[in-house]
């Protein structure tokens, strides 16, 4: 194996979330004796149970979350939301202190743990389960799906059942609002080495593997601390163009109302980054 310095650094795929803050990173040559195998071990709440801990920490800024609550009220007009992988809550509360009635999915029952604290005594229904399987059977006004977490469900044939799923909870004006990267058809397949933070008794350094034939991105955030060793945090994505997902809405009797870059509303061009599309009958 060797090691290059990466020309174009860390794109929003590389990291799961995407974080702002990510540096530099270094590209290892898809020559040489790695197995680029996918990771085993992986499951639905592996993510959720291995981030819990930072997840605030990390990702707090990640996105917008006025710009979310205020897009997401007004398409919700004060009714019911939806949110799915609602985590800590760090959207979810802010939808309910705006005035949302809001239920909350997730599969890692330590994210939840994190978001029942951080609620009080904010009235949010979460319930600990699959966004596929476990939805509520009842209606809402909107559905939220944010920062790439529909990119958790490991293959097409999960996200169109998640789409199908969402078809049969929107009210006839419902809408469907699914915040995600827009990925890289350039991106070369193979590893990426890059250092997420470093400080004078701990280094994380951000470590994944791009399957292009699979649509796939596996990664490991690997901390090395002077007194705790080594810690794991596994992430893994299966990404999907917009024009997919916008398939995928059609197969659920969905259409594509509006697609902007972000939660403000930014105008969606050719060299977005990132997209924010909103999906109704
Ligand atoms: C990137 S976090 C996003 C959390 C929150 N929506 C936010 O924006 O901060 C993704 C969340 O989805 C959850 N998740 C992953 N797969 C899931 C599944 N199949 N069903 C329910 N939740 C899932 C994870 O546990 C995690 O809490």
């Amino acid at each position: 194996m060797y090691v290059t310095e990466s020309v174009a650094g860390p794109t929003m795929l590389e990291e799961y979330p995407p974080h702002h803050h990510s540096v530099a990173g270094f590209t290892a040559g898809c020559g040489g004796m790695m197995d680029w195998t996918r990771m085993k071990g992986f499951d639905d709440s592996t993510y959720g149970e291995s981030f819990a801990d930072v997840y605030d920490d990390w990702y707090e800024d990640v996105s917008d979350v006025d710009a979310t609550t205020t897009l997401v009220a007004e398409l919700a007009r004060g009714g019911g939301v939806l949110e799915l992988g609602v985590g800590t809550g760090r959207l979810a509360i802010p939808l309910a202190r705006a005035g949302c009635k809001v239920v909350g999915i997730d599969s890692s029952e330590a994210m939840l743990e994190r978001c029942r604290t951080k609620a009080g005594g904010l009235s949010i229904e979460l319930i600990l389960g699959d966004m596929v399987e476990s939805q509520p059977d009842r209606r809402f006004d909107a559905v939220l799906i944010a920062y790439n977490t529909v990119f958790s469900l490991q293959s097409a044939e999960r996200q169109q059942s998640l789409f199908d799923a969402v078809a049969r909870r929107l009210t006839d004006v419902g809408t469907f609002i699914i915040e995600a990267a827009v990925p890289d058809p350039e991106r070369k397949a193979g590893g990426t080495v890059g250092v997420r933070s470093m400080h004078a008794d701990r280094v994380v350094l951000s470590v994944d593997v791009h399957h292009p034939d699979d649509q796939r991105v596996d990664g490991q955030f690997v901390e090395f601390t002077e007194t705790g060793g080594v810690r794991l945090r596994p992430w893994s994505i299966r990404y999907s163009s917009p024009e997919q997902l916008d398939q995928m809405a059609v197969r659920a009797g969905l259409r594509l109302r509006d697609r902007w870059e972000d939660m403000s509303k930014s105008p969606f061009v050719a060299d977005s980054p990132t997209h924010v599309s909103v999906y109704t009958r």
